[in-house]
């Protein structure tokens, strides 16, 4: 395992950035690795998934200070306020938007708004302010059921199963439509694969509303007793054990490629997209296994119906981010376990403890 203080060794220019949705699960751990990497932090979150404590736990890994607006991307006076009066921003990291996969099937017009006409709202006062330069939160899901794995950036987005994940097709076509009519844009997508761990020191990690809707917090609601057993959603997919199988990766890597990213902004690389995953694909039942493994903890499970929408696999070629950011994942499966599950134990209740 390579020391963090590795990505910082390199000197990149210091900058001010603006992130929305800062206060959730990958953002409250890319404000640390901004701040760790010197850069000027503002996070603007409406808190609707998350809770500004998860800001003074950066505060306190870093010893730095994070300038908070409790706010929502669709207010447009209050971007107006923050990027002409209270912020210089250098850049945006755009992480604010609805995530649930079933909920977004429930309510496509919510998912919409929010997502998408939050997102326009806030390129339109980006512009006005001539703040030209974002990377977005993108997501496989883009690719659908993919052609062809492990997935590269040259394989064509598909047909997608849910409106959370059209809108992040539709905002990665309409942030690359707004780059290529004005190349003074530095668009950076990111396509994440599946976040999972936590932050080492056991004090920031995903703290999710309700029931768990993806793999890894609801094992570690299972383990820590908030939950009697995992489902496990299908094994009889073309798979090695008959699991679904998908790429996770350590929230901290995926961080960490945010900063990296910042290097395309620096260098106005104009439109830009890459994979953000480890490259290796585990099934459910390996996750389990790798869990039990890492932890000491039985984790029961039942074999259930698959469930609507899901792949049978999907994993990343990360090699673009790797020749072009100088990115690569550090962390294996054993650390996400642990930080995982380090987080839950200390954590039962999440922030509200
Ligand atoms: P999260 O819910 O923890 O973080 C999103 C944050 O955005 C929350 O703090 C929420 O309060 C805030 N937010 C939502 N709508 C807002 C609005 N209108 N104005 C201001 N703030 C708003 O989710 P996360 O897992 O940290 O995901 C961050 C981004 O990455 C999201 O865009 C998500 O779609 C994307 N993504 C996540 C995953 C994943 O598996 N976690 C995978 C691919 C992509
Ligand atoms: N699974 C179970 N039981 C559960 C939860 C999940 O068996 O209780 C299985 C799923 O069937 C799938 C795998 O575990 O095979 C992973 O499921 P997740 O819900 O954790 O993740 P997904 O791959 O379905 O989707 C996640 C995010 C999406 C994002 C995608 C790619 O939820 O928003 O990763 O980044 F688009």
């Amino acid at each position: 395992m390579q020391a963090r203080g590795r990505y910082c060794a390199e000197k990149e220019e210091a900058m001010n950035i603006l992130v929305t949705g800062g206060a959730g699960f990958i953002g409250s751990h890319t404000v640390v690795e901004l701040l760790q990497a010197g850069h000027t932090v503002a996070v603007l979150d409406n808190l609707c998934n998350s809770s500004e404590e998860s800001l003074r736990r950066a505060e306190a890994i870093t010893g730095k200070k994070v300038n908070f607006y409790k706010g929502d991307i669709l207010d447009r006076g209050m971007l107006e306020d923050i990027f002409s009066a209270k912020e210089k921003v250098d850049a945006v990291i755009h992480f604010a938007g609805l995530k649930a996969v079933g909920e977004s099937v429930q309510k496509p017009w919510e998912y919409y708004e929010n997502n998408i006409a939050g997102t326009l709202t806030l390129i339109d006062v980006m512009r006005k302010h001539n703040v030209k330069n974002i990377i977005f939160s993108s997501s496989a899901t883009v690719y659908g059921d993919p052609a062809v794995i492990p997935i590269t950036e040259q394989c064509p987005k598909g047909q997608c199963t849910n409106p959370y994940g059209w809108t992040k097709s539709m905002l990665e076509q309409i942030l690359s439509d707004v780059q290529h009519a004005d190349p003074q844009w530095n668009v950076i997508l990111l396509r994440y694969f599946n976040p999972i761990g936590a932050h080492k020191s056991g004090t920031m990690g995903e703290n999710p509303n309700g029931v768990p809707n993806n793999l890894m917090p609801y094992i570690t609601q299972v383990a820590v007793g908030k939950l009697p057993q995992l489902s496990v959603f299908g094994n009889d997919y073309d798979t090695p054990d008959g699991t679904g199988v998908r790429d996770y990766i350590h929230v901290v890597d995926l961080a960490v490629g945010h900063v990296k990213a910042l290097k395309k902004v620096q260098e106005k690389a104009g439109l830009k997209i890459y994979n953000l995953g480890t490259g290796v694909g585990y099934s459910v039942l390996d996750i389990v296994k790798n869990f039990e493994e890492a932890t000491g903890v039985k984790i029961p499970y039942v074999i259930k119906e698959r469930r609507a929408g899901d792949i049978a696999a999907c994993y990343a070629d990360a090699s673009l981010a790797k020749e072009e950011l100088g990115w690569e994942a550090q962390y294996g499966i054993k650390e996400m376990c642990e930080d995982s599950w380090r987080w839950q134990k200390n954590n039962p209740n999440g922030y509200e403890a």
